[in-house]
């Protein structure tokens, strides 16, 4: 709904979106309420395990057409081929959800892992907009909607490049929903914090799990897909909404980057600290 008329979701946003990074967590969530919208989907993964049966469930529950491709989103000859991949179908939506995360002191973490957070993180979203972005422009409507993160808005201790990762996907989204406005084509920063998803079980001490209070993740695509459209970022979940409020007014940057370093080593650094 937007300024209280009903989304025609096919229409503004359809008939194909394409949600890259479509096979676990959140990416999995928007797969099914896009579906459930009727939006036909263009599936992407790297490994592409259980996407096939993903697929297939959401397509006999929903009614939709679905296409799963495995790729490499980092792999700019791989995403040059999308098109011809997707052939005549038509996509209104891209999601970019895809993401890899590596946590640890930044000198513990090797230079491959670093330029590989750089390649799907942020290399990625901008290979799949210069390859989809053009036709939404085109035909005056789309959307598009890039995964960005809490850790995105100030420095942080153990999480340092996957972080500028993320707020590089915030600064983009918010310019490019300036620019595509006139367009019709909208775009959406959905800056998420803790999320139950397996990467964050693999990633989180199960014993520090409940004190960073993850959001479940059809929550977090709940509210992202009621703010698509209407403002440039959104953050998922009111106590995210309000701890970040805390840290932009109240504390200084310092004292915030301070805040969020200590928490995130305490959360992290028994599993994910120095080894030698
Ligand atoms: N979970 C959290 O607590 C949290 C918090 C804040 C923000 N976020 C953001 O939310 C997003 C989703 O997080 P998540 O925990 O649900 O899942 P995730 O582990 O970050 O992403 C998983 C998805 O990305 C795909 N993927 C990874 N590398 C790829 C590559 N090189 N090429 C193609 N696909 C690739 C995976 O495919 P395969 O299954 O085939 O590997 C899978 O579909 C991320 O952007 C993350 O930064 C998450």
């Amino acid at each position: 709904m937007i300024g209280g008329l009903e989304i025609d979701w096919r229409q503004r946003y359809g008939p194909w979106a394409v949600v890259a990074g479509a096979s676990t967590g959140i990416g999995a969530s928007f797969s099914e309420q896009l579906a459930a919208r009727g939006l036909n989907l263009v599936m992407i993964a790297l490994t592409g395990t259980g996407l096939t049966q993903q697929a297939a469930r959401l397509e006999q529950r929903h009614g939709i057409a679905t296409l799963c491709l495995e790729m490499d989103l980092a792999d700019a000859s791989a995403v040059a081929r999308l098109p011809d991949l997707i052939a005549r179908r038509q996509v209104g939506l891209l999601v970019y959800v895809a993401c890899h995360s590596v946590i640890g002191e930044y000198l513990q973490i090797s230079l491959a892992d670093k330029l590989k957070m750089v390649d799907v993180n942020v290399r990625g979203p901008l290979l799949l907009i210069d390859a989809l972005a053009p036709a939404m422009q085109r035909r005056g409507h789309g959307g598009i909607l890039l995964m960005s993160s809490l850790s995105g808005f100030q420095g942080s201790a153990m999480v340092a490049t996957y972080a500028a990762t993320k707020a590089f996907n915030t600064v983009l989204a918010e310019g490019l929903w300036s620019e595509l406005q006139e367009d019709g084509v909208d775009v959406l920063a959905l800056v998420a914090g803790a999320t139950h998803t397996p990467t964050f079980d693999a990633l989180t001490p199960r014993h520090r799990q409940k004190t960073v209070y993850p959001m479940q993740p059809d929550a977090v695509v709940r509210e992202a897909l009621q703010q698509l459209g209407r403002r440039p970022t959104h953050i998922a979940g009111r106590l995210n909404r309000v701890v970040n409020w805390v840290l932009r007014r109240i504390l200084s940057r310092r004292n915030a980057i301070r805040f969020i370093s200590h928490n995130t080593k305490r959360v992290y650094r028994d599993e994910h600290g120095r080894t030698d």
